[in-house]
């Protein structure tokens, strides 16, 4: 963990579970001795309303933010749940938490971000400005932001500590790290999973520009997709009716944090080492809008809060 680590607010203490671990916007639970779900091999994975922008965890949260992440991602794990299994075991949970938490599988993670990339922009479209190529694979010359690859790549990930930077790795990286067989499956499944959420994205209207999913082992040693799935944080939604190659497509995600963050009006440096400034009220509430919009376009209804 770099020093600059943000520090983050305690996870609220729930009756039968017991606080495990924090990352940047979840807290795991293991079941507490004598609760309903002890000796069971689940986790408790509570999403919270923090939100993160430029790998620091702001102190501003989101309202309702955990609630979107969480109804949208039992959403996608029940169009997906016929290409690969996943670790959702109930939405029944503890009432403090209704809603932002999932009883889940407990898996065996493995240290990779399996990354699929429809479209070129972010940490893909730096490498290709740089070396033609995403993740070592070469592309054609002449694409842009934004530009439609001509097809879906596996872009793997290495998983960062709490504030530092995942790094883009080679497929070949990933057979280092988990063997051929594993590496091979987590391409296929992460490419088969972009497809069909690509594709289902795509009736309504969005752009499923790329994504992330973090997979892991079961118990029986079966691989299982875990985390989150296809949220706006996990993922860039991009409005079919706005993109346009050359430019920055307006995504359902932090872009308004973002936008405000490396705006004078944050006063605030970026690659100094200060935490970012609280945000505005507007900033909240139009980033607020946005994940509730992203839910509703997706699946077809408002959530239910
Ligand atoms: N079924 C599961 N079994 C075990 N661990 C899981 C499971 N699903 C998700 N996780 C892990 O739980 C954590 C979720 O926390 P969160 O998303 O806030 O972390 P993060 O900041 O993205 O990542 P990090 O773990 O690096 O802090 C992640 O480390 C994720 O890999
Ligand atoms: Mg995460």
């Amino acid at each position: 963990m770099s020093p600059s680590a943000p520090a983050l607010p305690l996870a609220p203490a729930l009756p039968g579970w017991t606080h495990l671990s924090s990352g940047k916007v979840r807290d795991v639970y293991t079941p507490a001795p004598g609760s309903a779900w002890s000796g069971q091999d689940v986790l408790l994975v509570v999403a919270s309303d923090r939100i993160s922008a430029y790998d620091h965890v702001l102190d501003t949260p989101i309202p309702d933010k955990g609630k979107v992440l969480t109804a949208l991602s039992a959403w996608w794990f029940d169009q997906l749940d016929d290409v690969v299994a996943n670790h959702l075991v109930s939405l029944e949970v503890p009432v403090q938490v209704a809603g932002r938490a999932m009883v889940c599988r407990r898996l065996r993670m493995y240290p990779v971000e399996c990354v699929a990339r429809g479209y070129l922009t972010g940490s893909g479209l730096v490498e290709y400005r740089q070396n033609g190529t995403v993740c070592g694979q070469a592309l054609p010359e002449g694409l842009t932001e934004a530009s439609r690859l001509p097809e879906p790549l596996f872009t793997p990930a290495a998983k960062a500590e709490l504030g530092e930077h995942d790094e883009n790795i080679t497929y070949e990286r990933v057979v280092e790290m988990v063997g051929a067989p594993a590496a091979q499956a987590l391409r296929e499944v992460t490419l088969a999973l972009y497809a069909r959420a690509a594709g289902i994205a795509a009736e309504r209207g969005i752009i499923l520009a790329d994504t992330k999913f973090e997979l892991g082992v079961g118990a029986d040693g079966s691989l299982v997709l875990g985390d989150e799935v296809l949220t706006p944080d996990s993922s860039r939604f991009w409005p079919a009716d706005q993109w346009s190659p050359g430019r920055v497509a307006p995504s359902f995600d932090k872009q308004y944090v973002r936008d405000w963050l490396t705006s004078p009006a944050a006063r605030w440096d970026r690659d100094g080492d200060q935490p970012p400034p609280a945000l505005p009220e507007d900033v909240v509430a139009r980033t607020r809008a946005r994940y509730l919009e992203a839910y509703e376009r997706l699946t077809g209804s408002p959530l239910d809060l």
